[in-house]
């Protein structure tokens, strides 16, 4: 079984490859693409003793900051960035396919809106809700502790979703439901609760975003077979790549990050069958 992991931007890499070529997508992206542009709109009025302008006839102009809009455009940019990549990301899933779509509370509003759009709203399956108790607690308002994960399937009438195959979970009340049901355990629902990846445990690889083996292994489980390609085009630390080798599906990796190359190197040590393509030159 071979795997890819690819070191470069992900949008010329996920335009080269094939229509339908890809069983499940898992993405991450980062909020901050770095392509921040801080537009100011300014007005200019008449002043003749502290212009900055010399206008029509001479005449002497101030100008004067309207509004900041940088946070708006930064908004826009991230936007601007998503939406080639997902049109990709939706040729290139099998007519079986299916996304997860990872992001957090204060942008996946507008994600979601950009999503229906390229999916179709009827596509659109859950919004699974990961939720986790970790780090400190704002007194001003409720503190946010959870992730937002969009779930789309490409034909939302015929895509793999292995029931049978999803880990069960205790029930909160066992003593409520019956000792065979209690053993059995019940399917989790669209809320997922599940620790952040533990500070000091041997899952951690150093890589700030990573996120726990535990949410992509219940995702890689339901939604592909064991020999399907399942691809994720902001890896990171590779944690898709790590469910996959344990679930017996191939995987095809791509980060722009040589730090990301490099974790994904070493927590890959000892698996021989990975192609690494435009590796970072070595320092
Ligand atoms: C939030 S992290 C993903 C973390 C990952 N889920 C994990 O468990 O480690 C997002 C990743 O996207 C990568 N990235 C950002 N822009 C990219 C681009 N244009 N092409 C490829 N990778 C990109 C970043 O380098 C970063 O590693």
């Amino acid at each position: 079984m071979t795997h890819t992991i690819y070191f470069g931007d992900n949008l010329p890499i996920l335009q080269s490859l094939p229509d339908e070529s890809v069983d499940l997508i898992y993405i991450d992206p980062p909020f901050n693409t770095g392509k921040t542009q801080g537009r100011t709109q300014i007005q200019t009025v008449r002043d003749e003793t502290n212009g900055d302008r010399v206008g029509f006839g001479g005449r002497s102009y101030r100008t004067v900051e309207l509004a900041n809009r940088a946070y708006r455009d930064r908004f826009d940019d991230f936007l601007g960035f998503l939406e080639p990549r997902l049109i990709e990301a939706r040729r290139l899933l099998a007519p079986h396919g299916s996304l997860y779509f990872h992001i957090d509370y204060r942008e996946v509003h507008y994600c979601k809106i950009l999503l229906d759009e390229i999916f179709g709203r009827d596509a659109f399956l859950n919004e699974i809700i990961w939720a986790y108790d970790y780090g400190g607690r704002t007194k001003k308002k409720w503190p946010p502790k959870h992730d937002n994960i969009l779930y789309y399937a490409k034909d939302p009438e015929n895509y793999t979703f292995n029931v049978d195959e999803i880990e069960r979970i205790p029930y909160m009340a066992p003593g409520l439901v019956g000792e065979e049901k209690a053993a059995r355990g019940k399917l989790p629902t669209d809320t997922w609760w599940h620790t952040i990846v533990p500070t000091n445990g041997k899952e951690k690889t150093g890589y700030p975003t990573q996120k726990p083996l535990g949410i992509l292994r219940r995702i890689v489980q339901a939604s592909s077979r064991p020999g399907d390609l399942v691809m994720d085009f902001f890896a990171g630390s590779g944690t898709l790549g790590a469910a996959c080798l344990e679930l017996n599906r191939r995987f095809l990796l791509i980060d722009n990050n040589p730090q990301a190359i490099q974790v994904m190197r070493q927590r890959f040590t000892g698996v021989s069958d990975i192609n690494w393509i435009g590796l970072p030159a070595e320092d």
